[in-house]
Formats: structure tokens, sequence, C-alpha cells
């Protein structure tokens, strides 16, 4: 249906496509895997008329064709789903399913077909399995539910070729399955899919084949028998990783059995060693409720060392709670304590001083200054550390970026590239990384590696466990189930806002996790 050859693009100072090529038939799921910044997202964009291509050609129904602008591509029938939500946040639902593509009636004067918009916005939700009115504001859903409207749009505009890039990345497991169902469908009905993800896991699932590309080249290809994680990290990353979750090995090796096999990875690698009862309690949270909040209130403690993955389904009120933490949600009853003294942090600002970090989950609205360079975005929490009577050094502060990059392998041109212009992981790694030169005491993570490839995540799970080790108490909000059962050490399950129950690392599976995630009672066996 669609063939793409010899693909060639360059933004200043990076060649992100040097000559790949690319073809999807009707009715086929073909996944497209890579690093961060292997060229994915640039390839896709140009697929639907986002980019013009440097050189190369492409061909729809073994025609040419060169289209210069979205529109174009659309009444062709390629409809890309962005990695980045892209939705109006001061408009409806039903407003950002139709926008560009609404119903009017009665010629140059005419009036919206509210009515019949809503019914067909309805119909469009159900088929996602999205319960919102069509009439809320798109601003104020939670990035999940913002990821199935942008879904929901994208099979309202009837799409030939539909594109997906990561479109799981702040799903939960319950979402995705849902998508998946509707990915069934679409193949069913003979539309190609292209489909970009970085959990390997789903790739497996849904893929008729896979195009693997590295560095803006091609770099291998899988037919549906020979997909496995194994070749496709080889493909992606030009080696094998055999250490992915590294819990336990900053601190000097493992004790504990890994959980129970589900992914195939978990089972080769190392499991958590900490024994719980040798580190102090850092954060202890007791009978806490916040604005906004569940009725209940949350009591929970975390040790020095320890990882406690914070899981749920999207909506369970993890973020709230974090948000609670670091003083961005006023708290209406209860107490936080860190290292056995209350504190009272009513800011960010607050929080930081104390020694409790967070990194958000939306990375483009709370992680970073988009149009601000790598640079200062590393330097913007550590100003104190890098100026000298109320003025930056700017030496000092380049010196700490550079460092940071290179630790994290920041894929960047240079350090006053805007970090808008990096790629989905990339931006991620800076999200962590500006905590980097702190030491902090507790450190909340919400959803750390969403849109990491597998190489960078590993490392940035090297990094966890470093902070682990160091005796930073750690709380890991994640709605990817292979990193949970990873990485924690325990499992504490939210669900509407309450803590629904806590799984000790021998007690975790995914079952049991999505047990309590979906209302169940915590089942206490012997
Ligand atoms: N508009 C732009 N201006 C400058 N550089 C860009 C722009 N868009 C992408 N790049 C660069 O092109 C390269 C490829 O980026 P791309 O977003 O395609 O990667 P990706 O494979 O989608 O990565 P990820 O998995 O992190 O989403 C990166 O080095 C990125 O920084
Ligand atoms: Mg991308």
């Amino acid at each position: 249906m669609l063939q793409a050859r010899g693909i060639r693009k360059a933004f200043p100072g990076v060649q992100a496509l040097d000559g790949v090529s690319l073809s999807v038939s009707a009715g086929e799921v073909l996944a497209i895997i890579g690093e961060n910044g292997a060229g994915k997202s640039t390839l896709m964009k140009i697929l639907a008329g986002i980019h013009a291509p440097d050189a190369g050609e492409m061909l729809l129904d073994n025609e040419p064709v060169r289209f210069s602008s979205v529109a174009e591509a659309m009444a062709r029938g390629i409809v890309l789903i962005h990695q980045e939500l892209n939705l109006a946040d001061n408009l409806s639902v039903a407003a950002n399913l139709f926008l560009g593509n609404e119903e009017i009636r009665g010629g140059l004067l005419g009036w919206l077909e509210r009515r019949s918009m809503n019914d067909r916005a309805r119909r469009l939700l159900e088929r996602v399995g999205l319960e919102v009115a069509p009439h809320r504001l798109v601003g104020e859903l939670p990035p999940g539910q913002r990821q199935m409207v942008e879904i929901a749009r994208a099979l309202a505009r009837k799409a030939r070729i539909l594109i997906m890039d990561e479109p799981t990345s702040s799903l939960t497991q319950r979402e995705t399955e849902r998508l998946f169902e509707v990915i069934a469908e679409l193949r069913l009905s003979g539309v190609a899919v292209v489909y970009i993800s970085h959990r390997l896991m789903e790739v497996q699932a849904v893929a008729d084949r896979v195009v693997a590309l590295r560095d803006g080249r091609n770099s291998g290809e899988l037919a549906r028998e020979e997909i496995s994680h194994r070749r496709m990290v080889e493909l992606m990353v030009g080696r094998d990783l055999k250490q992915f979750f590294r819990r336990g090995h900053a601190a000097g090796g493992s004790s504990v059995p890994p959980v129970a096999d589900v992914t195939g990875i978990v089972a080769e690698t190392g499991a958590a060693s900490i024994r719980p009862e040798e580190h102090p309690i850092r954060l202890e949270v007791r009978d806490l409720c916040y604005q906004g909040g569940p009725q209940t209130p949350i009591s929970f403690a975390v040790r020095g060392g320890e990882i406690v993955g914070m899981a749920g389904l999207v909506g369970a009120g993890r973020t709230e709670l974090a948000e609670a933490l670091f003083g961005l949600r006023p708290l209406v009853c209860g107490e936080v304590r860190l290292d056995g003294r209350p504190v009272s942090i009513r800011s960010p600002g607050d929080a930081i001083a104390a020694g409790l970090l967070l990194t958000p989950e939306d990375r483009r609205q709370h992680g970073l200054v988009l149009e601000e360079s790598v640079q200062h975005n590393l330097g913007l929490p550590n100003l104190d550390r890098n100026s000298r009577l109320g003025l930056v050094l700017p030496r000092r502060e380049s010196e700490m970026a550079q460092q940071l990059c290179q630790r994290l392998r920041v894929r960047t041109p240079r350090l006053s590239q805007p970090v808008g212009l990096l790629s989905g992981g990339t931006q991620q790694k800076i999200v962590l990384g500006k905590w980097l030169v702190r030491q902090p005491r507790v450190l909340i993570l919400d959803e750390p590696t969403r849109g990491v490839d597998v190489g960078a995540k590993s490392e940035i799970y090297a990094l966890m466990d470093e902070w682990a080790a160091a005796g930073i108490a750690i709380v890991m909000i994640s709605s990817d189930l292979e990193e949970v059962l990873g990485m924690s050490d325990r499992v504490l399950v939210l669900h509407e806002g309450r803590l629904a129950g806590e799984l000790p690392r021998a007690a975790l599976s995914e079952q049991a996790i999505m047990h309590l995630a979906t209302g169940g009672s915590e089942e206490r066996e012997a």
C-alpha cells in the first residue's frame, strides 16, 4: 500500500534519516523499533506530510506521492497519532475528535451539528473503551485518557494507513489491551497499521513484521515467526542486554530469587537484594489526605535503599498522591515524616529543600522548559550550585551539563540545543538527569522510563539501583508491569485513590497486581 525508499532527512547538526526504506501492506501491522533518536518519529512525520524529505521517494498504491502538508496526507488516508500528545486542552473531547472535520449545516454561515457530533463522539469513545463525557474539557483529563482521545480522533478520520507513535506509553495494561482489540479490528478491515513502541512485549503481541532502525538507517527486519525480545534488542542496540533489570547490583549481589517468569527477561537477570529491616525508614506517610483526593487517608513507609513500586490503573490517584507529597496539592490531614521527623511541605521548593524530589509523568508540561537548552534545563534546579552572588556561572553550568550528558548518554548535537527538539526518550533522560547532582533522601519517579528505549532503560534501571544502594528511598510509579515486576522490592497497589494492598517481592506477579488494581481485595496467603 505504502512504500518509502531511500528517505533522507537532516536537521541542523543531525542526520536524522540516512536512506531509510520501508513498506507496509493493507491489513498488516508493521512495528518500527529503534533506540531513542534512531529516527522513527521523523520517518513517520515524513510519511504523514509533516516534514518534507531531503531525498528519497514515496509510493502510495504504486504511485509516486509527495505531500506538502498534513492535510494532503490525510486526504490520501494517512493518519498519524503523535508520540507527544497533540490535543487542544481548552476544547471539549468532542470538539477535539472532529477538529478540522466538523459537521456543519447551512453553508458559509453554518452552525455546528453539535448533537450529531456528540452522538458520534460517544460511539467513538465507546469503541476505544473510554468512559468520558464528550463535553468534558480535554485539559482536565489525565494523560492516559487524553491518549485514548487521540486514538479515537484518528479512528474518526477513517485512516487507510494509521501510524501510531508510541500510543501506549501513558496507557495501562487494560487500556493497552483495548487498543490491541481496536488494532485487530482495523487489521481485519484492511487498514495498514504502523506501530512504534519501546515496549517490546507489546510489539511481540501485536506485530506481523518488525522493521528496526539504527542511527537513521535500516538495521534489519523480522518476520512474524522471527520476532523475539532478544532478536529485537540485537537489531536495535547491536548488542545483547543480559542485565536488564539491575536490582541489587550496586549493593553487591543478590540473594532473593527472581519473581515469576512472566516476561522471559526477568528470569535471566538479578533480583532485589535488600533486606528491609537493615535500613531505616526514610519516608513515612501517616493518614494522609489531600485536596481532591479520596476520602480514605493513606499510610505507608519507604526505607532507605528500597525501591517501592506503585502500581494501579490510570486514574488510580498515584500521580495525585505524588503531587501532594511534593507540595503541589494542599494536604488536608495526616503527616509526612522524613527520617523520622515531621516535615511541612507546602511547595515544591519546600520539598526540594527537605530532600524529597519528584520527576513528573508529563515531561513536556511539567518536566522541561521545551524552548530552553539542554544545559539550562539541567541547570535550572541546580542554580544554587552553579551561581555566585546571584549570577549563574556559565562555565560551571556547562561542565555540570556535560558530565550529566555523558553519564546518561544523552544524544544531542550540542548543549545549547533546545530540549523540545530532542527525541522523546532523550528528553526523559534530561528530566531524570537534572536531579542527579543533588543528594535526595526520597525520590519519587513518576513513569521514569516512559518512551525510553531498551538500552537507555537498562541505564536508568542501573541508576535507580545505584541511588537505592546510596540509601535513597525510591517510590517508582509505573504503568509498565514488566518494570514494576523487575525493579520493585515491594509494590503498593492503588485503586481509586486508596491503598488496595501491598505485595512483598515474594508475592509479586502480574496477576496479583492486576487483581488489586482492579478492586480485588487483598488475599493473605499462608
Ligand atoms: N525538528 C527537529 N529539529 C532538530 N532535530 C530534530 C528534530 N526532530 C528530530 N530531531 C533529531 O533527529 C533525530 C531523530 O529523532 P526522532 O524523534 O525521529 O527519534 P525517535 O527514533 O523517534 O526517538 P524516540 O524513541 O526517543 O522517540 C534525533 O537526534 C532528534 O534530536
Ligand atoms: Mg519518537
